[in-house]
């Protein structure tokens, strides 16, 4: 479907004025396929960056690759995440003002942060994380020998906390503790969902989801802050990222407030449980549609990994069609797929105006999708990934991960923890899943399906014998 724009001012020094879309020219298909619609939207305006017309909020839509960077990288001093952005507001509720705010305090947290996930640390973690996914897939045996069926999510869940927990708080946490946290969240990104369609609602006045969330919030701190209180009392040497801010100090030399630790600890678990099981999740409807995929990584599974029970750093890197279905997955559902900014002062990209103070909206998701970027975009093809092609095109044209100096902490943790899940699950079981189809997108903080994934599992083969 293609959209007329609303007539526009010219003024070439100052840019010119967005074209502007408004609401009821947009409804049926918002209300319809939100995402399918914002995709139509974009593909229309073949380059130019537009503004729609929500009512009380305008927000201009930017996907060009071009203009992204500018916003995420080459001018981002000027598009806060932090300020007066009311999509970010519900989120701090949880968050806080630390590692996903803006300003000193998220660029004092950055550099405490940082080294914790560079591309070496993580590197070395390679073993430790696979004998955890190892173990922590041992436990889908059971449900395996008699076909039980349970919720993807739920488990996915579990998997990856044990697989990062040592990132973040080596043993300190119990993973019944970590599951009540995931638990929380889900309450929380569900419950911030009437907050983010209704941004200019203020905090004072309630809206639906706002008991659930009080309440999801008290779980993890009642959780998180007693533990960070007796780390920061009696420090440990441990390198998880708990024991590291307990032991941080500030630029005056001062330990950190316990609340600055609790964010970040807690944002960042939060952040990484949240994406990788919401892209996780996608998987298995995905290569149910697309049996000729699912037996292609089959048969790198059953070349690379065999019958081995855990998976090796020289596996990992010869797994290279698991690791382009996991890219491919990240472009069809970037779980990170909204990212407002606010602009401070008036700017022009790629030749049209942006007024100061206005909301700008960069979506990986609708980058990675414009056709004139990507052919067949709606078609999940791994191909794309493979060899040189990746390569190709401009940098901004997929980038579920951020750019700029946002850029997601946590992207070689989950290149690592990703294809370490697919594959330990996938070269010792097959699935089949209750009810065939894609689930509908639910548009939370992370692109999460609409609705349950219900599996079953059975093994490849027999055991070897210990
Ligand atoms: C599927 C996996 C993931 C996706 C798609 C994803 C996506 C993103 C994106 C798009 C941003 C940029 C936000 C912005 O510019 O406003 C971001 C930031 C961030 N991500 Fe991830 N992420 C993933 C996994 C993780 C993991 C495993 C961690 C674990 C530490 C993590 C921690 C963070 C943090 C702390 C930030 C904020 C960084 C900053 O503002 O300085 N993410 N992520």
């Amino acid at each position: 479907m293609r959209y007329a724009m609303a007539g526009r001012s010219v003024d070439d020094a100052r840019g010119r004025a967005a074209r502007s879309i408004p609401l009821w020219r947009m409804l049926p298909g918002l209300l319809r396929d939100p995402l399918g619609q914002l995709v139509a939207v974009a593909d229309s305006a073949e380059g130019e960056i537009v503004r729609l017309n929500l009512g009380t909020i305008r927000p201009y839509l930017v996907t060009e690759p071009a203009h992204v960077q500018h916003v995420l990288r080459d001018n981002e001093a000027n598009y806060t995440r932090g300020g007066n952005s009311m999509l970010w507001r519900p989120v701090r509720r949880l968050t806080g003002e630390g590692i996903l705010s803006d300003g000193p305090q998220w660029q004092a947290s950055r550099a405490r942060m940082q080294p914790h996930f560079t591309a070496k640390r993580i590197d070395s973690l390679v073993d430790t994380m696979s004998r955890a996914v190892s173990d922590a897939v041992d436990e889908f045996d059971e449900p395996a020998r008699t076909g039980r069926w349970f919720d993807a999510g739920t488990e996915l869940g579990r998997v990856i906390c044990r697989a990062i927990s040592s990132v973040f708080f080596a043993d300190r946490v119990s993973l019944a503790d970590q599951l009540r946290i995931v638990a929380a969240q889900g309450t929380i990104v569900t419950a911030l969902r009437a907050r983010l369609l209704l941004p200019f609602v203020p905090d004072a006045v309630p809206v639906p989801g706002d008991r659930a969330l009080s309440r999801a919030i008290g779980v993890v701190d009642d959780i998180m802050l007693p533990l960070v209180r007796a780390e920061m009392a009696d420090p440990r040497d441990g390198d998880d990222l708990l024991a590291a801010l307990a032991r941080a100090r500030d630029e005056q030399g001062r330990p950190l407030d316990e609340r600055q630790v609790r964010d970040d600890v807690v944002a960042s678990f939060a952040t990484a449980t949240e994406t990788t099981y919401a892209v996780l999740t996608w998987l298995w409807p995905i290569l149910d549609a697309h049996p000729e995929i699912a037996e292609r990584l089959y048969a790198e599974l059953d070349e690379v990994v065999g019958t081995d029970r855990t998976i090796s750093r020289e596996q990992l890197r010869a797994l290279t069609y698991t690791r382009a279905v996991v890219e491919e997955l990240l472009r069809m559902y970037p779980a990170g797929w909204l990212l407002p900014r606010t602009a401070l002062a008036d700017d022009v990209i790629g030749g049209t105006r942006i007024k100061a103070g206005s909301i700008v909206v960069v979506s990986s998701y609708i980058t990675q999708r414009l056709a004139r970027f990507w052919d067949r975009p709606d078609v999940f093809d791994p191909e794309r990934f493979r060899g040189d092609q990746s390569r190709r095109g401009h940098r901004y044209a997929y980038f579920p991960f951020g750019g700029g100096p946002h850029q997601c902490l946590g992207m070689y943790l989950f290149n690592l923890e990703a294809p370490l899940v697919v594959a330990t699950m996938l070269s010792r079981y097959r699935f089949r899943l209750r009810e065939p189809g894609m689930p509908p997108k639910q548009l939370a903080a992370a692109l999460r399906p609409g609705r349950p994934v219900i599996m079953a599992l059975s093994p490849v083969r027999e055991r070897r014998p210990a």
